[in-house]
């Protein structure tokens, strides 16, 4: 907390004031993995919830529709924002940062960096943009953009059927009266990267069964200590924005939680597994269709390869 000129305490806290989404135009359902590979829709629905997803773009390219539109809602210009934070797991280049693409084609002012703790990257990055707007940054742009189809292998079932393209992307603001985040918690157990990995130029290997037990492990782990940070308790939230990863991780999340899945954003279902982008993509879907209301509890709550994992807790508040 900073002290003004009078030597009084101040609160320069942050909020969520726009948002935007971008997916690529080519829809890939479960038929056409059926028709091509030993699956089937039954399967994939069954044991993901998934039924479509997007391929193509890049990841520049989808980051820059999704922050534009962010910047739109949120009433601004791109020169007014200060800082720009894209997290990633599939930047176009090596070098430099996707950021600095995204940075051109928007026009934005200010820094920008890319950020990559896999799918727990977006959740991260907003608490990276609260923790600058504490420092005196006043708008950042935080962008989820991932183009997975780039580094998964489409002849391999176990992965082929999971993961699409997208992007989300937020908007963060100074609050002078309140801030918005209310707690937040950052993890990673590095012991367990060889259960999700890529090297450069491959595709990605996983344990699924593995993946999938920690994450409900380290979803509810995360979970509970933002709702005690907040001191709150899970009859609080109004609603989840898990990651996006499988129907049934989320679902047994939120029985352990004992959270409603009625409480919960989903949009794997047409989107896949988008990595960074799935919490914004989920956020957005919520915004858009009026489940958000002025003061809600809002439970965001990733997890991703590292293993990563990253939580936050946002009291709704766009004016
Ligand atoms: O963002 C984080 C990244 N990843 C994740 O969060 C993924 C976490 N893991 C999962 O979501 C699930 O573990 C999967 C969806 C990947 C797999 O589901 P599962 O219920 O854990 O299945 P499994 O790996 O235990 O495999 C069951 C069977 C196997 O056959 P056998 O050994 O029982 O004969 C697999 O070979 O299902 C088979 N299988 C498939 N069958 C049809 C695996 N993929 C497919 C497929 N279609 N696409």
């Amino acid at each position: 907390m900073a002290t003004n000129d009078k030597g009084i305490m101040t609160i320069r806290g942050s909020r969520i004031t726009g948002w935007g989404t971008a997916l690529p135009d080519q829809i890939v359902t479960n038929a056409d993995f059926e028709a091509r590979l030993d699956t089937s829709d039954k399967w994939i629905t069954e044991r993901t919830g998934i039924r479509e997803r997007r391929f193509g773009g890049t990841t520049a390219s989808l980051a820059a529709e999704a922050g534009k539109m962010a910047l739109k809602s949120a009433g601004l210009v791109p020169s007014e924002i200060d800082l720009l934070i894209l997290s990633t797991t599939t930047p176009d280049l090596t070098t430099p940062a996707t950021s600095s693409v995204v940075q051109d084609l928007l026009g934005t002012g200010g820094g920008a960096f890319d950020l990559n703790a896999a799918c727990a990257g977006f959740v991260y990055a907003m608490v990276v943009a609260g923790g600058m707007i504490k420092m005196g940054t006043n708008r950042v742009l935080v962008i989820g953009s991932d183009t997975l189809s780039k580094i998964t292998d489409q002849n391999d079932r176990s992965t082929a059927v999971l993961f699409g393209d997208g992007a989300g992307a937020i908007v963060m603001e100074a609050d002078p009266v309140e801030d918005k985040i209310l707690s937040y918690d950052l993890g990673v157990d590095g012991s367990a990267m060889p259960i999700l990995y890529c090297n450069h130029g491959g595709y990605m290997t996983m344990e699924g069964r593995e993946v999938f037990k920690k994450a409900v492990r380290v979803m509810v782990e995360s979970a509970k200590n933002v709702i005690e940070g907040a001191k709150l308790t899970s009859d609080d939230i109004d609603l989840v924005i898990p990651h996006q990863a499988n129907l049934r991780i989320i679902e047994a999340a939120n029985q352990r939680l004992k959270i409603p899945m009625e409480k919960t954003s989903i949009v794997l279902d047409k989107t896949g597994n988008t990595s960074s982008a799935s919490i914004p993509l989920a956020l957005a879907a919520a915004a858009d269709s009026g489940r958000l209301k002025e003061g809600e509890i809002v439970l965001f709550c990733g997890f991703g390869a590292g293993m990563t994992w990253s939580s936050t807790i946002v009291k709704w508040s766009k004016e």
